[in-house]
């Protein structure tokens, strides 16, 4: 007799123990193979007396029906598993956070000094209740300047060396000469009050030294609402400048001119080299300008249709760049635009 219980139960156990795919095509052949246990069942019918070999047919060809049956659904379940390996192995966490550890003995990169110095920045804003905006680095003349009235051939005009874009009529389209047009942008949306700052990279024909790039970052500071002073100007100055810097570094403000402000100033920050002792780099003032500031003039809010009765505003803007330079004690600028990693690695 034909022991076609022990063949289907083996068979029925090698199937499901298959772990994967390549197992699963070996237990096939073992199987159903020329040399398989089903084909020796088959072989072994001729040697059975004709009235038991109808009724051992039948049932060899039961038993091989289900364990091709059950051959097919355990190699779809394999296939299905395999498919899902596969796409864990290629996925990429797009958001993964690599450790400070990891990265340093890797040599991976980090964040460029001057997107760790906004980053700061911007943090220290926020601590203080402002908003972060931000705007096209291309402009139009009109948010670049005559918005900010400084309206066309204005004098002023000259204390911005820009750069144009070949688009539209000539002298039309700028790309950014300041941060000052967000400005523009976020006051014409209309809704009041702001608080708000917006970091940006502005452009200026200027021959880099080492103290200016002609590709620059700038943050922009707005504030506009009811019963703003001047002393609202200055404590905010002061504030971010010892957040920022340090409760030793402190600000004063100067007269000065912008079209847009005013009173304008220009503010200074204690040097941070000599600590106001007076050095080189100061030129023995101990004080180092930083950025320009002042009362939104009441043009500006013509312009954009801000009711200057009800509300009053103040805006500074400074360069990100001149802060990390300050900050690390960087003697020329110029290092931070020629990715030496001998340089960037220190930060
Ligand atoms: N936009 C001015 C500049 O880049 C700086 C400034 C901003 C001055 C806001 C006053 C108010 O020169």
């Amino acid at each position: 007799m034909i022991d076609f219980e022990s063949i289907e139960k083996d068979g029925a156990a090698e199937l499901s123990a298959a772990a994967d795919l390549g197992e699963l095509e070996e237990v096939a052949s073992g199987l159903l193979g020329k040399r398989g246990s089903l084909k020796a069942a088959h072989r072994q019918l001729g040697a059975l007396a004709p009235e038991d070999r109808v009724g051992a047919g039948r049932r060899l060809n039961e038993v091989t029906e289900r364990l091709r049956a059950q051959l097919a659904a355990r190699r779809s379940e394999l296939e299905v598993a395999a498919r899902a390996a596969a796409l864990r192995a290629d996925r990429l966490d797009l958001t993964e956070v690599v450790p400070a550890s990891v990265r340093l003995s890797t040599g991976l990169g980090h964040l460029h000094l001057v997107t760790q110095t906004r980053d700061a920045l911007e943090d220290v804003f926020v601590g203080m209740g402002f908003e972060v905006a931000e705007g096209p680095e291309s402009e139009t003349d009109w948010y670049n300047f005559e918005a900010l009235n400084i309206p066309p051939a204005h004098p002023a005009r000259g204390m911005w060396d820009t750069f144009y874009l070949e688009l539209g009529q000539p002298e039309t389209a700028v790309l950014r000469t300041h941060t000052s047009p967000v400005q523009i942008r976020l006051m014409e949306r209309g809704e009041l009050p702001i608080h708000a700052v917006m970091p940006g990279r502005c452009y200026r024909r200027d021959t880099p030294d080492a103290r200016h790039l002609a590709v620059f970052h700038q943050v922009e500071g707005l504030v506009v609402d009811e019963g703003i002073s001047f002393g609202d100007l200055a404590g905010t100055i002061e504030t971010f400048t010892t957040a920022y810097f340090g409760s030793d570094i402190h600000s004063r403000l100067r007269p000065a001119y912008f079209p847009f402000t005013e009173p304008s100033a220009e503010f200074e920050i204690t040097c941070t080299i000599c600590h106001g002792g007076g050095c080189r780099t100061c030129s023995g003032t101990g004080w180092i300008e930083l950025g320009g500031c002042g009362m939104v003039d009441p043009a500006v809010f013509e312009a954009v249709g801000v009711d200057p009765e009800r509300w009053s505003g103040f805006a500074f803007g400074f360069g990100i760049d001149r802060c990390a330079q300050m900050r690390h004690g960087i003697s020329d600028m110029r290092a931070l635009t020629e990715n030496d990693v001998r340089f960037l690695r220190q930060f």
